[in-house]
């Protein structure tokens, strides 16, 4: 099973960017977690990340190419319609995840507008928001 995993704005700066949020671990340790627990999962995994909007509506866009997807869009999930609608297009499991638990933090930062177009939400734990994320898609295959 072929798992795409798409990162938005600014997560490839995790170790510098508000520590204190975010934690120290760096977005190599972030890929190295996941790489090591697709392998246990037996999981073919892709890890992808950029700040524009656009790119990541296309890698959504390409669906031939992954059987389930897990998403951080980032800033953009509180406010992209774009790419809402670009994950109401795809007929594969999708798994929108967040490091922070978004509902515990500022007021805008509760509303998710890219969460209305997945299968389900998973925020607040870390790294391990998306290798639960993984877990799930394994026992859906
Ligand atoms: C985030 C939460 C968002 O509100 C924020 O803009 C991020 C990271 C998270 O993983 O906790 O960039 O998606």
């Amino acid at each position: 099973m072929k798992i795409r995993v798409i990162n938005g704005p600014n997560l490839d700066q995790l170790g510098s960017r508000e520590p204190e949020i975010y934690g120290t671990n760096t977005y190599t340790d972030l890929n190295n977690a996941l790489k090591k627990a697709a392998n246990t999962l037996d999981l073919d995994i892709e890890i992808l990340q950029s700040p524009y909007e656009g790119k990541l509506i296309e890698w959504i866009h390409e669906k031939d190419t992954y059987d389930g997807l897990i998403i951080n869009p980032a800033a953009y999930s509180h406010y992209s319609i774009a790419l809402l609608d670009a994950l109401k297009m795809i007929s594969k499991p999708v798994v929108e995840v967040h490091l922070t638990n978004i509902h515990t933090r500022e007021l805008f930062r509760q509303t998710c507008m890219t969460a209305k177009g997945v299968l389900g939400v998973i925020a607040g734990f870390g790294f391990d928001s998306y290798i639960l994320a993984l877990t799930y898609l394994k026992n859906h295959e």
